[in-house]
């Protein structure tokens, strides 16, 4: 069901779950206050609840009212950042964050969304709502309102903003004092970041490591399509990769980490994930294409092929996802 923004706004004053557009993916939201919407998206998602929801504010005053910290570095980075594909992990106010938002964790990933749209709701409704990418756990996240509608079979209402601009999710970055770490690589790159705090003057470190339980959420298997993806580490042909990947079904589980695919007994056609050179494009197509493919019933596999330029820093983001994504490399 497609619903108007006014409709949007009234279900989620209702404390009902509605999909959202942002410029990044469509978020499944609900109000931060309420219990019963923040259960409904873990049950619609078939979400661990170990994996914590990114918080989606207005603008820096809403920001700051929901953590009990606000660096300098907050300051700047949200003054350049914000509205945008930005996540920053903040110390919480636990009185307006539970600890089902966070997963029990002292901190909470809060972002103002670039959509007009996500702004208008946000604006309407008055509060600030939680809303992760709206796709069942470990699939491949939606871009276009028509992804949400087929991935929950209709059950969910969707308030239709076209396709996403960005297309993957926003960079996810812990602040922590001066000390940061990204979780989450997206269009915005830590060279970025570095240059701007640089030119800020603001003094800081990047964290070498980052523990299990300062990101909870990242797993090995993500952005999964339905259909098994075979990563192509190095030049072959069409013929050599179809038997490589036949080989490789073999051994493959129907699930990894909670998420089931249709692993076939044989596989007869194996498309091809192409994509353009220009990575901002291919984080635009990325999700619909790896969607569109797996949904094809003379596919019954997806093949990338690996190239050199993928290794360039503005590649990062892309490949971290086609990573996760895939289940098995042929080399
Ligand atoms: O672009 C986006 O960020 C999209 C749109 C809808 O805003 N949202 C999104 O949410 O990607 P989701 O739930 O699919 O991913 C949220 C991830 C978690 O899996 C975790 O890795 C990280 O963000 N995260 C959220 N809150 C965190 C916290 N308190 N501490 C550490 N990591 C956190
Ligand atoms: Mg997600």
């Amino acid at each position: 069901m497609f619903v108007s923004t006014d409709q949007a706004v009234a279900i989620l004053k209702n404390q009902g779950v509605v999909a959202i557009p942002t410029e990044t993916v469509y978020g499944l939201a609900g109000r931060i206050s309420s219990q019963k919407a923040l259960d409904l998206i873990f049950e619609t998602k078939k979400r661990p609840f170990f994996d914590p929801l990114i918080v989606h504010i207005r603008d820096k005053a809403q920001a700051r009212q929901l953590v009990s910290e606000w660096s300098e570095i907050a300051e700047a980075l949200a003054d350049r950042f914000w509205p945008g594909p930005l996540t920053l992990v903040l110390k919480k106010n636990p009185q307006l964050i539970s600890d089902r938002i966070t997963s029990g964790l002292p901190r909470v990933g809060l972002r103002c969304p670039r959509h007009p749209l996500a702004l208008e709701v946000l604006a309407k409704l008055g509060e600030a709502f939680a809303a992760p990418s709206a796709n069942l756990f470990g699939r491949t996240s939606p871009t276009q309102a028509e992804h949400v509608e087929h991935e929950f079979q209709g059950q969910v209402p969707i308030l239709d903003g076209g396709a996403c601009e960005v297309g993957i999710e926003s960079t996810v970055l812990l602040l922590e004092g001066n000390s940061l770490a990204i979780l989450r690589k997206g269009q915005i790159r830590e060279d970025e970041l570095r240059l701007y705090l640089e030119k800020m003057a603001l003094p800081h470190k990047w964290q070498e490591s980052v523990s299990k339980s300062q990101s909870p959420g990242q797993l090995k298997h993500h952005y999964m399509p339905a259909k098994p993806l075979f990563w192509a580490s190095q030049k072959m042909d069409a013929a050599t990769a179809l038997e490589k990947a036949n080989q490789k079904l073999k051994v493959l589980p129907e699930e990894v980490e909670g998420v089931r695919l249709a692993i076939p007994s044989q596989i007869q056609q194996l498309a091809e994930l192409r994509l353009p050179q220009d990575p901002v494009k291919t984080a635009r197509v990325l999700y619909s294409e790896l969607r569109r493919l797996s949904e094809t019933s003379e596919i019954d596999g997806l093949i990338f092929f690996e190239e050199s330029y993928h290794s360039k820093p503005e590649w990062g983001a892309i490949i971290e996802r086609l990573h996760k994504a895939t289940s098995a490399i042929l080399n």
